[in-house]
């Protein structure tokens, strides 16, 4: 596959990469850029965070997960090129120095790209933004202090002052990087054995920790209209490209709450590369995206060639590891109604941040005039598939909006799951956890503060 890109500011163009190889192994192995560390190699600990920056704006991802054909037609900097061209340093890698950020130092050259990206995009919120780096000498607490500090100096003129080079056509058969959905339907419909690429969040790992081999793949990133977001006054169209970050903002808006959760999707790398579509074609029993918008009633829509069909979203999830989607079919887009905001949605892991939910409940629940007229209730993590909750459901419909109602809708719980024991949770304490959050549901429709963040043992702070 031939690419070109621009790293450190300088145009590089490759012919004949590996599609499947990492910017990581490239970097330390071929370039001897070698500032760009690799701890876990699946995206966990952020060791190898670089900036990518392209029409969209400058995103910190991690390279040990990130393919060299997604790097067609953008611009890469690493530690080594966060310093100005004359060697000053930039504002983050001073204020490292000054608040005394680095011990061992092994982290550092993530963190700093983090770090200088966020600074960049003006971002202050520097817990979320450095929630995927991990640090195990230093402490948080400098880190954070000299992201802070750096927060008023200028950002250096050389991360913006480039032209982004011209994408090389990154075809040769077996690999592709389509421009459009049309393209991407003609080839897969020809090549259904094909692996599709998005984010290369979960594809990467298959990689990296598999070490499988993907002899046919096409990469999404470049089909400009998957990434699409189209609202009507009654509904709103997601692409299957947009990204957990951008689904963030848009859900500020519409859903705060399922803004809220997915900012505790991954990481910050993680969320800039991950798609909606990737999350929902995975078919995980405990992916964050699919109990979401289940709860919200949302349609998918599947192409095959030029054939269209949509289907609610809860019946794409079939079994564990099977979904409705026939060879050579994908996902172009999902379709969430307009209505009012009523979804709460809770994630139980064992961290807050960066980690797997081992429950996350999503419900939308309409009450009127004391009466629960309407309610979805769906789940990860406690079945093979996101599943909703028909039972508990059909037991609040018509059912004043009460605590005796909640407790009324004790056994309908087993009825619809049977959750399963394993690292995460056990079976009795997900099914108890489940069953709280509908009274944790409840209390926020009453006006209480349930955020974790606020709650203590002696009340409200
Ligand atoms: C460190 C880390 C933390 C994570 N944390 C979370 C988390 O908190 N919550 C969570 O839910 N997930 C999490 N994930 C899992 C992962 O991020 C998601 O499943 C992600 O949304 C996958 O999207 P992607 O675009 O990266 O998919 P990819 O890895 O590119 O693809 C995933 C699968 O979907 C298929 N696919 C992709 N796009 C399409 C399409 N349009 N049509 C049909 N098939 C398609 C691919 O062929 C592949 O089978 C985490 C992953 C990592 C590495
Ligand atoms: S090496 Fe850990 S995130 Fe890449
Ligand atoms: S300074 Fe040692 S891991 Fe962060």
């Amino acid at each position: 596959m031939d690419i070109t890109f621009l790293l450190n500011g300088e145009s590089v163009e490759l012919r004949g990469v590996p599609p499947t190889k990492s910017l990581l192994d490239w970097l330390r192995e071929t370039r001897g850029l070698t500032g760009t560390k690799e701890g876990c190699n699946e995206g966990d600990c952020g060791a190898c965070t670089v900036m990518l920056q392209d029409e969209n704006g400058n995103r910190a991802l991690n390279a040990c997960i990130l393919f060299l054909p997604q790097l067609n037609g953008k611009s890469i900097r690493t530690v080594e090129g966060l310093a100005s061209p004359l060697g000053d340093l930039h504002p983050v890698q001073q204020s490292m120095i000054t608040h005394h950020g680095s011990q061992c130092g092994f982290c550092t050259p993530g963190f700093v790209a983090s770090m200088a990206t966020a600074h960049l995009n003006g971002d202050t919120d520097h817990a979320t933004a450095l929630a995927g780096n991990l640090c195990r000498c230093t402490g948080y607490a400098p880190i954070l202090r000299a992201a802070k500090a750096a927060e008023a100096q200028p950002a250096p003129p050389h991360l913006s002052d480039f032209t982004l080079p011209m994408p090389l056509p990154a075809t040769d058969g077996d690999t592709v990087q389509p421009e459009t959905a049309d393209q991407l339907a003609a080839w897969y419909m020809d090549n259904p054995d094909a692996t599709l690429i998005a984010g290369a969040t979960d594809v990467g790992l298959w990689i990296t920790k598999q070490l499988r081999s993907l002899p046919k793949a096409a990469f999404l990133n470049r089909c400009a209209d998957l990434q699409q977001i189209t609202e009507t006054q009654n509904s709103v169209t997601i692409g299957a490209g947009v990204t957990i970050a951008r689904l963030i903002a848009l859900m500020d808006d519409l859903h705060p709450s399922l803004g809220r959760m997915l900012r505790r999707y991954g990481s910050a790398q993680v969320r800039a590369a991950a798609t909606i579509g990737g999350n929902i074609a995975n078919g995980s029993p405990i992916g964050d995206g699919p109990p979401a918008l289940i709860a919200l009633g949302a349609t998918l829509h599947l192409r095959r060639g030029r054939e269209r069909r949509q289907i609610p979203l809860q019946d794409f999830f079939v079994d564990y590891g099977k979904q409705d989607r026939a060879a050579g079919e994908f996902i172009e887009a999902i379709t969430l109604p307009k209505q009012p905001d009523r979804l709460k949605c809770y994630k139980l892991s064992k961290r807050f941040d960066q980690d797997i939910s081992a429950v996350c409940g999503c419900f939308y629940i309409d009450v009127t005039d004391g009466a629960v007229t309407g309610a979805r209730i769906a789940f990860g993590g406690m079945a093979g598939i996101p599943k909703r909750a028909f039972h508990v459901e059909n037991a609040l419909i018509g059912q004043p909006w009460s605590d005796n109602t909640i407790a009324a809708a004790w056994e309908a719980w087993a009825q619809d799951f049977t959750p399963l024991s394993d690292m995460r949770a056990s079976a009795a304490y997900r099914l108890e956890t489940a069953r709280n959050m509908l009274s944790r549901y409840f209390l926020e429709d009453l006006g209480a503060d349930v955020s974790v963040h606020r709650v203590t043992a002696e009340g409200h702070p």
